[in-house]
């Protein structure tokens, strides 16, 4: 049975793709800040949920030590925050901080601390879910935060993947699609059902020649 372990798994698309790896049959490793508030998620079944909050290095040390000797095939990086949505004139540089704490730091930190479990498994797959608002090609005038947070996500895990390309590691980027959660807002196009059905046939399917590549849900390659 293959392992997968998942951030931000309390609401929207980390409960999502918990629900999904869980019926298809995974040894599914579920974290979130708070799994004792986290009602849909221990309503799932035979999860294995543990506390993780990514911007505290002593939280993903501590689960890293917690987990040393299993194996995990693939690891989503999933929690992130918008941050702030206003733009120039109006940028608030503690939010960009905790943005760049968040949607950077925290999913490299948890690379860093969960490198041989992943390593060690069969698959060796690390998924990063990033946003095409992170695309440089694409940039727009609006939500200076997000966009910067994601786009310095993209450099840093294109890094990763080169340097741990020789020891098998496949690291890919995904852009869920704008999607119905609480970040997305219910008005948006893709539901958490459509957006993860779509990753997560790319996931099972992907190969090391994946390694270092931007995708969309959908299948789309997004332009960095
Ligand atoms: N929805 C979209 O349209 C969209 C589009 C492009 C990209 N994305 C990306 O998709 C990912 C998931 O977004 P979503 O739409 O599911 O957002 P969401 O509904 O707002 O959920 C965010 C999740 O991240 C968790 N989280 C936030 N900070 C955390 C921290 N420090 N440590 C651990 N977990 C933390 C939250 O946990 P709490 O419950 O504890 O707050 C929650 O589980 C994000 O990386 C986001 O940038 C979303």
């Amino acid at each position: 049975m293959a392992t997968i372990m998942i951030t931000g798994a309390s609401r929207g698309l980390g409960l999502e793709f918990t629900r999904q790896f869980y019926h298809d049959n995974w040894k599914v490793i579920a974290t979130c800040r708070d799994p004792g508030n986290a009602d849909e998620l221990n309503s799932i079944g035979d999860v294995n949920i543990y506390p993780l909050d990514v911007t505290h290095e002593k939280s993903v040390a501590s689960l890293a030590d917690k987990l040393r000797g299993e194996t995990i095939d693939v690891l989503i990086n999933n929690a992130g925050i918008i941050g702030q949505r206003e733009g120039f004139g109006n940028l608030n540089y503690d939010i960009w901080a905790e943005a760049m704490e968040t949607n950077v730091f925290g999913p490299m930190r948890v690379a860093e601390a969960f490198k041989e479990q992943v390593l060690s498994s069969e698959k060796k797959q690390m998924i990063f879910i990033t946003s095409r608002m992170g695309s440089i090609t694409e940039a727009n005038p609006n939500a200076y935060v997000y966009r910067s947070s994601k786009a310095a996500l993209n450099m840093a895990v294109k890094c990763l993947s080169i340097e741990l390309e020789t020891k098998g590691l496949i690291a890919v980027l995904f852009h869920p699609g704008h999607v119905q959660t609480d970040m997305g807002g219910q008005a948006a196009p893709v539901t958490a059902r459509m957006s993860i059905e779509g990753m997560k046939n790319q996931i099972v399917a992907l190969t090391r020649g994946d390694n270092g590549c931007f995708l969309s849900y959908d299948g789309e390659q997004i332009p960095w």
